[in-house]
Protein backbone atom coordinates (compact mmCIF):
# COMPACT_ATOMS: atom_id res chain seq x y z
CA UNK A 1 0.00 0.00 0.00
CA UNK A 2 1.54 3.32 -0.79
CA UNK A 3 2.31 6.13 1.98
CA UNK A 4 -1.04 7.60 0.56
CA UNK A 5 -3.41 5.28 0.66
CA UNK A 6 -2.17 3.84 4.08
CA UNK A 7 -2.75 7.42 5.75
CA UNK A 8 -6.06 7.63 4.10
CA UNK A 9 -7.11 4.13 4.98
CA UNK A 10 -5.57 4.98 9.09
CA UNK A 11 -8.04 8.44 8.72
CA UNK A 12 -10.98 6.40 7.53
CA UNK A 13 -10.77 3.80 10.22
CA UNK A 14 -10.62 6.70 12.77
CA UNK A 15 -13.14 8.63 11.80
CA UNK A 16 -15.56 5.19 11.29
CA UNK A 17 -16.87 5.55 14.87
CA UNK A 18 -17.04 9.01 14.51
CA UNK A 19 -19.35 8.31 11.25
CA UNK A 20 -21.53 5.90 13.70
CA UNK A 21 -22.11 7.92 16.46
CA UNK A 22 -23.54 10.87 14.16
CA UNK A 23 -25.55 7.89 12.24
CA UNK A 24 -26.69 7.06 16.03
CA UNK A 25 -27.61 10.57 17.19
CA UNK A 26 -29.17 11.01 13.60
CA UNK A 27 -31.73 8.50 14.10
CA UNK A 28 -32.59 9.39 17.69
CA UNK A 29 -33.37 12.99 17.18
CA UNK A 30 -35.83 11.43 14.37
CA UNK A 31 -37.58 8.95 17.01
CA UNK A 32 -38.40 12.57 18.70
CA UNK A 33 -37.95 15.51 17.20
CA UNK A 34 -39.88 17.99 14.59
CA UNK A 35 -38.61 18.68 11.58
CA UNK A 36 -36.29 21.49 10.87
CA UNK A 37 -37.11 23.80 8.57
CA UNK A 38 -34.97 24.23 6.23
CA UNK A 39 -33.62 27.98 7.71
CA UNK A 40 -29.72 28.54 6.93
CA UNK A 41 -27.26 29.83 9.96
CA UNK A 42 -24.28 31.73 8.92
CA UNK A 43 -21.78 28.73 9.14
CA UNK A 44 -23.48 26.75 7.15
CA UNK A 45 -24.00 29.17 4.77
CA UNK A 46 -20.19 30.19 4.50
CA UNK A 47 -19.57 26.21 4.35
CA UNK A 48 -21.89 25.83 1.18
CA UNK A 49 -20.70 28.61 -0.78
CA UNK A 50 -16.82 28.17 -0.64
CA UNK A 51 -14.47 26.81 -3.43
CA UNK A 52 -12.63 24.21 -3.59
CA UNK A 53 -10.28 23.56 -0.78
CA UNK A 54 -6.39 22.64 -1.54
CA UNK A 55 -5.97 21.19 1.69
CA UNK A 56 -8.94 19.49 3.16
CA UNK A 57 -10.12 19.57 6.60
CA UNK A 58 -10.13 16.38 7.95
CA UNK A 59 -12.30 13.07 7.66
CA UNK A 60 -14.02 13.83 11.19
CA UNK A 61 -14.38 17.54 10.70
CA UNK A 62 -15.85 17.00 6.96
CA UNK A 63 -17.95 14.64 8.60
CA UNK A 64 -19.08 17.20 11.44
CA UNK A 65 -19.73 19.56 8.50
CA UNK A 66 -21.89 17.22 6.58
CA UNK A 67 -23.95 16.57 9.52
CA UNK A 68 -24.16 20.19 10.06
CA UNK A 69 -25.70 20.83 6.42
CA UNK A 70 -28.34 17.96 6.74
CA UNK A 71 -29.50 19.35 10.31
CA UNK A 72 -30.08 22.46 8.25
CA UNK A 73 -31.91 20.43 4.97
CA UNK A 74 -35.14 19.37 5.09
CA UNK A 75 -35.50 15.60 6.26
CA UNK A 76 -37.95 13.72 4.96
CA UNK A 77 -37.43 10.70 7.39
CA UNK A 78 -38.63 12.60 10.29
CA UNK A 79 -42.36 11.44 11.61
CA UNK A 80 -43.95 15.02 11.35
CA UNK A 81 -43.03 15.68 7.29
CA UNK A 82 -46.44 14.89 5.50
CA UNK A 83 -45.50 16.82 2.09
CA UNK A 84 -45.68 15.45 -0.91
CA UNK A 85 -45.12 11.73 -0.65
CA UNK A 86 -42.04 10.89 1.72
CA UNK A 87 -39.75 8.82 2.46
CA UNK A 88 -38.67 7.62 6.01
CA UNK A 89 -34.54 6.45 5.70
CA UNK A 90 -35.26 2.62 7.34
CA UNK A 91 -31.67 2.23 9.57
CA UNK A 92 -31.22 -0.77 8.49
CA UNK A 93 -31.74 -0.22 4.83
CA UNK A 94 -29.11 2.71 5.60
CA UNK A 95 -26.83 0.63 6.59
CA UNK A 96 -27.44 -2.44 3.31
CA UNK A 97 -26.15 1.18 1.10
CA UNK A 98 -23.45 1.72 2.88
CA UNK A 99 -22.09 -1.63 2.66
CA UNK A 100 -23.53 -1.93 -1.30
CA UNK A 101 -21.44 1.59 -1.94
CA UNK A 102 -18.37 -0.07 -0.69
CA UNK A 103 -18.49 -2.98 -2.58
CA UNK A 104 -19.74 -0.80 -5.96
CA UNK A 105 -20.51 -4.23 -7.94
CA UNK A 106 -21.24 -3.88 -11.38
CA UNK A 107 -25.00 -4.16 -12.43
CA UNK A 108 -24.92 -3.55 -15.83
CA UNK A 109 -22.58 -6.91 -17.15
CA UNK A 110 -21.16 -10.08 -14.69
CA UNK A 111 -21.88 -9.36 -10.94
CA UNK A 112 -21.85 -12.93 -9.61
CA UNK A 113 -24.63 -12.83 -6.62
CA UNK A 114 -25.47 -9.30 -6.43
CA UNK A 115 -27.76 -9.57 -9.49
CA UNK A 116 -29.39 -12.35 -8.15
CA UNK A 117 -30.49 -10.90 -4.74
CA UNK A 118 -31.75 -7.88 -7.27
CA UNK A 119 -34.20 -10.67 -8.74
CA UNK A 120 -34.57 -12.14 -5.74
CA UNK A 121 -35.50 -8.96 -4.00
CA UNK A 122 -38.04 -8.02 -6.77
CA UNK A 123 -39.86 -11.13 -6.87
CA UNK A 124 -40.27 -10.37 -3.31
CA UNK A 125 -41.69 -7.49 -3.47
CA UNK A 126 -44.02 -8.93 -5.65
CA UNK A 127 -45.09 -11.46 -3.41
CA UNK A 128 -45.33 -8.30 -0.15
CA UNK A 129 -48.46 -6.71 -3.47
CA UNK A 130 -49.55 -9.84 -5.18
CA UNK A 131 -47.67 -9.55 -8.11
CA UNK A 132 -46.34 -12.94 -10.24
CA UNK A 133 -42.73 -11.14 -11.46
CA UNK A 134 -40.90 -12.71 -13.65
CA UNK A 135 -38.22 -10.67 -13.56
CA UNK A 136 -37.44 -6.31 -13.68
CA UNK A 137 -35.24 -4.54 -12.57
CA UNK A 138 -34.50 -1.17 -9.96
CA UNK A 139 -34.56 2.11 -11.37
CA UNK A 140 -34.08 5.57 -9.38
CA UNK A 141 -37.58 6.32 -8.75
CA UNK A 142 -41.32 6.28 -10.04
CA UNK A 143 -40.32 8.37 -13.14
CA UNK A 144 -37.78 5.95 -14.54
CA UNK A 145 -39.51 2.86 -13.65
CA UNK A 146 -42.56 4.17 -15.53
CA UNK A 147 -40.38 5.22 -18.65
CA UNK A 148 -38.81 1.74 -18.53
CA UNK A 149 -42.39 0.24 -18.66
CA UNK A 150 -43.68 2.38 -21.60
CA UNK A 151 -40.17 1.81 -23.75
CA UNK A 152 -41.14 -2.35 -23.26
CA UNK A 153 -45.26 -1.32 -24.02
CA UNK A 154 -44.06 0.70 -27.44
CA UNK A 155 -41.50 -1.54 -28.64
CA UNK A 156 -44.49 -4.50 -28.28
CA UNK A 157 -46.78 -2.46 -29.61
CA UNK A 158 -44.42 -1.37 -32.65
CA UNK A 159 -41.47 -3.52 -32.98
CA UNK A 160 -39.93 -1.41 -35.38
CA UNK A 161 -39.89 1.69 -33.25
CA UNK A 162 -36.59 1.11 -31.91
CA UNK A 163 -34.91 1.52 -35.31
CA UNK A 164 -37.29 3.56 -37.44
CA UNK A 165 -39.01 5.71 -34.85
CA UNK A 166 -42.78 5.81 -34.50
CA UNK A 167 -43.11 7.21 -38.25
CA UNK A 168 -46.59 7.72 -39.26
CA UNK A 169 -48.12 5.78 -36.77
CA UNK A 170 -50.27 7.10 -34.23
CA UNK A 171 -49.52 6.20 -30.76
CA UNK A 172 -51.89 6.32 -28.11
CA UNK A 173 -50.89 5.89 -24.22
CA UNK A 174 -54.17 6.12 -21.57
CA UNK A 175 -53.95 7.17 -17.91
CA UNK A 176 -56.52 8.68 -15.67
CA UNK A 177 -56.61 12.66 -15.34
CA UNK A 178 -54.94 12.18 -12.22
CA UNK A 179 -52.12 10.01 -13.41
CA UNK A 180 -48.53 11.05 -11.98
CA UNK A 181 -46.63 14.02 -14.11
CA UNK A 182 -44.00 11.46 -15.13
CA UNK A 183 -46.10 9.37 -17.58
CA UNK A 184 -46.47 12.45 -19.75
CA UNK A 185 -43.07 12.83 -19.17
CA UNK A 186 -42.40 9.59 -20.35
CA UNK A 187 -44.56 9.87 -23.28
CA UNK A 188 -42.57 13.00 -24.73
CA UNK A 189 -39.22 11.22 -23.52
CA UNK A 190 -39.77 8.29 -25.60
CA UNK A 191 -41.09 10.70 -28.60
CA UNK A 192 -44.61 9.06 -28.42
CA UNK A 193 -46.01 12.74 -28.32
CA UNK A 194 -47.55 14.48 -25.39
CA UNK A 195 -50.89 15.05 -27.32
CA UNK A 196 -51.40 11.20 -27.87
CA UNK A 197 -51.72 10.95 -23.65
CA UNK A 198 -55.44 10.82 -23.39
CA UNK A 199 -56.17 11.88 -20.20
CA UNK A 200 -58.82 9.26 -18.91
CA UNK A 201 -62.05 11.22 -17.34
CA UNK A 202 -62.26 9.92 -13.82
CA UNK A 203 -65.50 8.96 -11.68
CA UNK A 204 -66.00 11.11 -8.47
CA UNK A 205 -63.78 9.10 -5.89
CA UNK A 206 -61.32 10.46 -8.83
CA UNK A 207 -60.69 6.95 -9.76
CA UNK A 208 -60.34 6.17 -13.50
CA UNK A 209 -63.47 5.44 -15.37
CA UNK A 210 -63.49 2.20 -17.14
CA UNK A 211 -65.91 2.94 -19.34
CA UNK A 212 -64.62 5.91 -20.48
CA UNK A 213 -61.73 4.35 -21.39
CA UNK A 214 -63.08 1.93 -23.31
CA UNK A 215 -65.07 4.74 -25.27
CA UNK A 216 -61.32 6.60 -25.73
CA UNK A 217 -59.89 3.01 -26.84
CA UNK A 218 -62.70 2.07 -29.38
CA UNK A 219 -62.37 5.65 -31.06
CA UNK A 220 -59.29 5.43 -31.32
CA UNK A 221 -58.83 2.26 -33.22
CA UNK A 222 -61.70 3.22 -35.52
CA UNK A 223 -59.64 6.29 -36.77
CA UNK A 224 -56.48 3.97 -37.23
CA UNK A 225 -54.39 4.65 -33.98
CA UNK A 226 -52.38 2.31 -32.11
CA UNK A 227 -53.12 1.87 -28.20
CA UNK A 228 -49.48 1.26 -26.64
CA UNK A 229 -50.57 1.19 -23.03
CA UNK A 230 -52.74 2.35 -20.54
CA UNK A 231 -51.61 3.41 -16.90
CA UNK A 232 -53.80 2.68 -13.93
CA UNK A 233 -52.28 4.37 -10.99
CA UNK A 234 -52.29 2.42 -7.93
CA UNK A 235 -52.47 5.38 -5.31
CA UNK A 236 -52.68 8.50 -7.38
CA UNK A 237 -49.96 10.92 -5.84
CA UNK A 238 -52.69 13.79 -5.53
CA UNK A 239 -55.41 12.08 -3.56
CA UNK A 240 -54.39 8.43 -3.20
CA UNK A 241 -57.12 7.11 -5.12
CA UNK A 242 -57.01 3.73 -6.76
CA UNK A 243 -57.77 3.02 -10.36
CA UNK A 244 -60.11 0.14 -10.83
CA UNK A 245 -56.74 -2.62 -12.09
CA UNK A 246 -59.30 -5.74 -12.82
CA UNK A 247 -62.15 -3.52 -14.87
CA UNK A 248 -59.09 -1.88 -16.55
CA UNK A 249 -57.58 -5.34 -17.16
CA UNK A 250 -60.89 -6.48 -18.99
CA UNK A 251 -60.53 -3.32 -21.51
CA UNK A 252 -56.83 -4.54 -21.99
CA UNK A 253 -57.15 -7.87 -22.75
CA UNK A 254 -60.04 -7.07 -25.01
CA UNK A 255 -57.69 -5.33 -27.35
CA UNK A 256 -54.61 -6.51 -26.46
CA UNK A 257 -52.71 -3.55 -25.00
CA UNK A 258 -50.17 -3.14 -22.39
CA UNK A 259 -51.42 -2.59 -18.84
CA UNK A 260 -49.33 -0.60 -16.81
CA UNK A 261 -49.97 -0.35 -12.94
CA UNK A 262 -47.97 2.72 -11.10
CA UNK A 263 -47.89 1.87 -7.70
CA UNK A 264 -44.93 4.17 -6.53
CA UNK A 265 -46.99 5.24 -3.58
CA UNK A 266 -49.98 3.34 -2.78
CA UNK A 267 -49.25 -0.56 -3.63
CA UNK A 268 -47.19 -1.04 -0.29
CA UNK A 269 -50.73 -1.18 0.81
CA UNK A 270 -52.00 -4.58 -1.20
CA UNK A 271 -49.49 -6.13 1.68
CA UNK A 272 -52.14 -5.09 4.27
CA UNK A 273 -55.68 -7.23 4.65
CA UNK A 274 -57.46 -4.37 4.76
CA UNK A 275 -56.54 -2.40 2.10
CA UNK A 276 -55.34 -5.18 -0.42
CA UNK A 277 -59.27 -5.74 -2.39
CA UNK A 278 -58.67 -2.09 -3.50
CA UNK A 279 -56.43 -3.60 -5.69
CA UNK A 280 -58.01 -6.79 -7.14
CA UNK A 281 -56.69 -7.72 -11.04
CA UNK A 282 -53.31 -6.07 -10.34
CA UNK A 283 -51.59 -9.81 -10.85
CA UNK A 284 -52.98 -9.07 -14.96
CA UNK A 285 -50.95 -5.88 -15.33
CA UNK A 286 -47.65 -6.58 -17.95
CA UNK A 287 -45.42 -4.08 -15.70
CA UNK A 288 -45.39 -2.83 -12.14
CA UNK A 289 -43.95 -0.18 -10.34
CA UNK A 290 -43.32 0.43 -6.44
CA UNK A 291 -41.24 2.77 -5.62
CA UNK A 292 -39.41 0.82 -2.52
CA UNK A 293 -38.36 4.77 -1.31
CA UNK A 294 -42.06 5.67 -0.50
CA UNK A 295 -44.46 3.20 1.35
CA UNK A 296 -41.75 0.19 1.90
CA UNK A 297 -39.77 2.89 3.82
CA UNK A 298 -36.17 2.02 2.67
CA UNK A 299 -33.87 5.67 1.40
CA UNK A 300 -33.86 6.99 -1.78
CA UNK A 301 -33.05 5.98 -4.80
CA UNK A 302 -35.04 2.50 -4.92
CA UNK A 303 -37.84 1.87 -7.02
CA UNK A 304 -38.64 -1.41 -8.60
CA UNK A 305 -40.25 -2.16 -11.63
CA UNK A 306 -41.45 -5.92 -11.99
CA UNK A 307 -42.63 -7.52 -15.48
CA UNK A 308 -44.60 -10.23 -16.07
CA UNK A 309 -42.39 -11.04 -19.42
CA UNK A 310 -38.87 -10.76 -19.40
CA UNK A 311 -38.37 -11.20 -22.71
CA UNK A 312 -40.54 -7.81 -23.24
CA UNK A 313 -37.35 -6.17 -21.19
CA UNK A 314 -34.93 -7.45 -24.05
CA UNK A 315 -36.96 -6.59 -26.99
CA UNK A 316 -36.55 -3.36 -25.38
CA UNK A 317 -33.14 -2.75 -24.48
CA UNK A 318 -30.90 -5.58 -25.78
CA UNK A 319 -27.73 -3.91 -27.68
CA UNK A 320 -24.72 -5.27 -28.76
CA UNK A 321 -21.16 -3.37 -28.10
CA UNK A 322 -18.06 -4.50 -28.74
CA UNK A 323 -16.75 -3.76 -25.10
CA UNK A 324 -19.65 -5.86 -23.81
CA UNK A 325 -19.87 -9.35 -25.35
CA UNK A 326 -21.90 -11.74 -24.68
CA UNK A 327 -21.82 -15.45 -24.32
CA UNK A 328 -24.05 -17.79 -25.87
CA UNK A 329 -27.12 -18.13 -23.53
CA UNK A 330 -26.03 -15.37 -21.35
CA UNK A 331 -27.41 -12.00 -21.53
CA UNK A 332 -25.66 -9.21 -19.57
CA UNK A 333 -28.19 -7.15 -17.08
CA UNK A 334 -27.91 -4.30 -18.71
CA UNK A 335 -29.96 -5.52 -21.85
CA UNK A 336 -33.47 -5.42 -19.43
CA UNK A 337 -32.73 -1.58 -18.87
CA UNK A 338 -31.68 1.81 -19.68
CA UNK A 339 -29.10 2.64 -16.61
CA UNK A 340 -25.23 1.48 -17.24
CA UNK A 341 -24.00 2.13 -14.53
CA UNK A 342 -26.65 1.88 -11.88
CA UNK A 343 -25.94 1.23 -7.72
CA UNK A 344 -27.20 -1.32 -6.46
CA UNK A 345 -30.50 -0.18 -5.04
CA UNK A 346 -31.54 -3.61 -4.21
CA UNK A 347 -29.06 -4.94 -1.72
CA UNK A 348 -30.84 -2.16 1.43
CA UNK A 349 -34.46 -3.25 0.75
CA UNK A 350 -33.24 -7.02 0.71
CA UNK A 351 -31.13 -6.68 3.88
CA UNK A 352 -34.45 -4.65 5.46
CA UNK A 353 -36.93 -7.50 4.07
CA UNK A 354 -34.51 -9.76 4.87
CA UNK A 355 -33.59 -8.28 8.81
CA UNK A 356 -37.11 -8.09 9.70
CA UNK A 357 -39.39 -10.18 7.48
CA UNK A 358 -42.55 -8.61 5.73
CA UNK A 359 -44.69 -8.95 8.61
CA UNK A 360 -43.42 -5.28 10.12
CA UNK A 361 -43.77 -3.63 6.64
CA UNK A 362 -47.36 -4.90 6.60
CA UNK A 363 -48.07 -3.73 9.99
CA UNK A 364 -46.50 -0.23 9.36
CA UNK A 365 -48.41 0.49 6.79
CA UNK A 366 -51.49 -0.58 8.43
CA UNK A 367 -50.89 1.39 11.53
CA UNK A 368 -50.63 4.76 8.18
CA UNK A 369 -53.76 3.49 6.78
CA UNK A 370 -55.63 3.71 10.05
CA UNK A 371 -54.18 7.22 11.17
CA UNK A 372 -55.36 8.18 7.71
CA UNK A 373 -58.98 7.22 8.57
CA UNK A 374 -58.24 8.47 12.26
CA UNK A 375 -57.55 12.13 10.63
CA UNK A 376 -60.28 11.98 8.41
CA UNK A 377 -62.54 11.35 11.30
CA UNK A 378 -61.18 14.32 13.36
CA UNK A 379 -60.89 16.59 10.42
CA UNK A 380 -64.85 15.68 9.57
CA UNK A 381 -65.65 16.60 13.28
CA UNK A 382 -63.72 19.69 13.54
CA UNK A 383 -65.61 23.02 13.46
CA UNK A 384 -63.24 24.89 11.19
CA UNK A 385 -62.01 22.07 8.76
CA UNK A 386 -63.43 20.19 5.86
CA UNK A 387 -62.71 17.36 4.03
CA UNK A 388 -61.92 18.56 0.17
CA UNK A 389 -62.88 14.59 -0.71
CA UNK A 390 -64.73 11.02 0.81
CA UNK A 391 -63.21 8.94 3.32
CA UNK A 392 -59.52 8.05 1.64
CA UNK A 393 -58.50 4.71 0.09
CA UNK A 394 -54.99 5.05 1.22
CA UNK A 395 -53.31 7.82 3.34
CA UNK A 396 -53.32 10.96 1.91
CA UNK A 397 -56.19 13.75 3.47
CA UNK A 398 -57.10 16.58 1.85
CA UNK A 399 -58.57 19.04 3.95
CA UNK A 400 -59.48 22.88 4.33
CA UNK A 401 -59.73 25.04 7.37
CA UNK A 402 -62.26 27.62 6.31
CA UNK A 403 -61.93 30.95 7.57
CA UNK A 404 -64.70 32.90 9.00
CA UNK A 405 -64.29 35.59 6.33
CA UNK A 406 -62.81 35.82 3.27
CA UNK A 407 -60.97 33.67 0.84
CA UNK A 408 -60.79 30.19 1.52
CA UNK A 409 -58.06 29.23 -1.27
CA UNK A 410 -56.22 31.79 -0.25
CA UNK A 411 -56.25 31.12 3.46
CA UNK A 412 -55.20 27.45 2.45
CA UNK A 413 -52.68 28.42 0.13
CA UNK A 414 -50.59 30.80 2.69
CA UNK A 415 -51.83 28.36 5.48
CA UNK A 416 -49.41 26.14 4.19
CA UNK A 417 -46.32 28.21 3.51
CA UNK A 418 -46.73 29.70 7.05
CA UNK A 419 -46.67 25.73 8.47
CA UNK A 420 -44.13 24.97 6.51
CA UNK A 421 -41.95 28.11 8.12
CA UNK A 422 -43.11 27.65 11.58
CA UNK A 423 -41.68 24.39 11.13
CA UNK A 424 -43.27 22.02 13.86
CA UNK A 425 -45.55 19.62 11.10
CA UNK A 426 -44.36 20.24 7.30
CA UNK A 427 -47.62 20.08 4.86
CA UNK A 428 -47.76 20.52 1.15
CA UNK A 429 -50.47 22.12 -0.47
CA UNK A 430 -52.78 21.29 -3.44
CA UNK A 431 -55.32 22.09 -5.35
CA UNK A 432 -58.36 19.99 -6.38
CA UNK A 433 -61.22 21.01 -8.90
CA UNK A 434 -59.69 24.13 -8.34
CA UNK A 435 -60.05 23.96 -4.66
CA UNK A 436 -56.62 24.99 -2.63
CA UNK A 437 -55.80 22.57 0.62
CA UNK A 438 -53.51 21.23 2.84
CA UNK A 439 -52.66 17.77 1.91
CA UNK A 440 -51.34 15.27 4.03
CA UNK A 441 -49.75 11.89 3.11
CA UNK A 442 -48.67 9.59 5.33
CA UNK A 443 -46.09 7.19 4.71
CA UNK A 444 -43.43 6.63 7.49
CA UNK A 445 -43.63 4.35 10.16
CA UNK A 446 -42.21 6.87 12.44
CA UNK A 447 -44.92 8.90 12.63
CA UNK A 448 -47.35 8.07 16.03
CA UNK A 449 -50.60 9.17 16.64
CA UNK A 450 -49.53 12.28 18.26
CA UNK A 451 -47.65 13.26 15.57
CA UNK A 452 -50.91 12.91 13.13
CA UNK A 453 -52.93 15.21 16.12
CA UNK A 454 -50.47 17.87 15.46
CA UNK A 455 -51.60 18.47 11.71
CA UNK A 456 -55.14 19.78 13.14
CA UNK A 457 -53.37 21.48 15.97
CA UNK A 458 -51.27 22.84 14.61
CA UNK A 459 -53.13 24.19 11.19
CA UNK A 460 -55.47 25.84 13.47
CA UNK A 461 -53.30 27.57 15.30
CA UNK A 462 -51.48 29.58 12.31
CA UNK A 463 -54.54 29.78 10.64
CA UNK A 464 -56.16 31.66 13.00
CA UNK A 465 -53.14 33.60 13.77
CA UNK A 466 -53.25 34.17 9.89
CA UNK A 467 -57.02 35.39 9.82
CA UNK A 468 -56.10 37.14 13.09
CA UNK A 469 -53.15 39.40 11.16
CA UNK A 470 -55.93 40.27 7.96
CA UNK A 471 -58.59 41.38 10.39
C1 LIG B 1 -47.88 7.69 -8.46
C2 LIG B 1 -46.48 8.19 -8.65
N1 LIG B 1 -45.80 7.83 -9.75
C3 LIG B 1 -44.55 8.25 -9.98
C4 LIG B 1 -43.91 9.10 -9.09
C5 LIG B 1 -42.50 9.56 -9.37
O1 LIG B 1 -41.65 8.90 -8.50
P1 LIG B 1 -40.13 9.36 -8.26
O2 LIG B 1 -40.20 10.70 -7.61
O3 LIG B 1 -39.58 8.30 -7.38
O4 LIG B 1 -39.47 9.40 -9.60
C6 LIG B 1 -44.58 9.51 -7.93
C7 LIG B 1 -43.94 10.43 -6.98
O5 LIG B 1 -44.50 10.87 -6.02
C8 LIG B 1 -45.90 9.04 -7.70
O6 LIG B 1 -46.58 9.39 -6.61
Amino acid sequence: MTWLASELARERDEALEHGLDLLRDTWRSFDRARPDQPSMSGAVAELVSGTLPSNGVGLRQALDDAAGVLDESLAQSRPRYFGYVGSSGLGSAVLGDALAASHDVNLAAESGAAYLVEQQTLRWVGELVGYPAETGTFASGGMVSNLTALAAARTRALPDSRRSGVGSSSPVVYASADAHSSVERAVEVLGLGRDNLRAVPIDDRRRMDPAELRRLVEADLAAGAVPVAVVATAGTTLTGAVDPIGEIADVCAEHGIWLHVDGAYGLPAAATMTASPLFHGLERADSVTVDAHKWLFVPKACSVLMVRDGATLRAAFAHEASYMVEEEGYAHPVDSTLEYSRPFRSLKLWLALRAHGANPFRTAIAENLRQAQELYDEVVAHPRMEPVLGRPDLSIVPFRRVPAAGDADRHNMRLARLMQLDGRVYLTSAVIDGAACLRPCLVNFRTTDDDVRSILEVADELGARLEAEQA
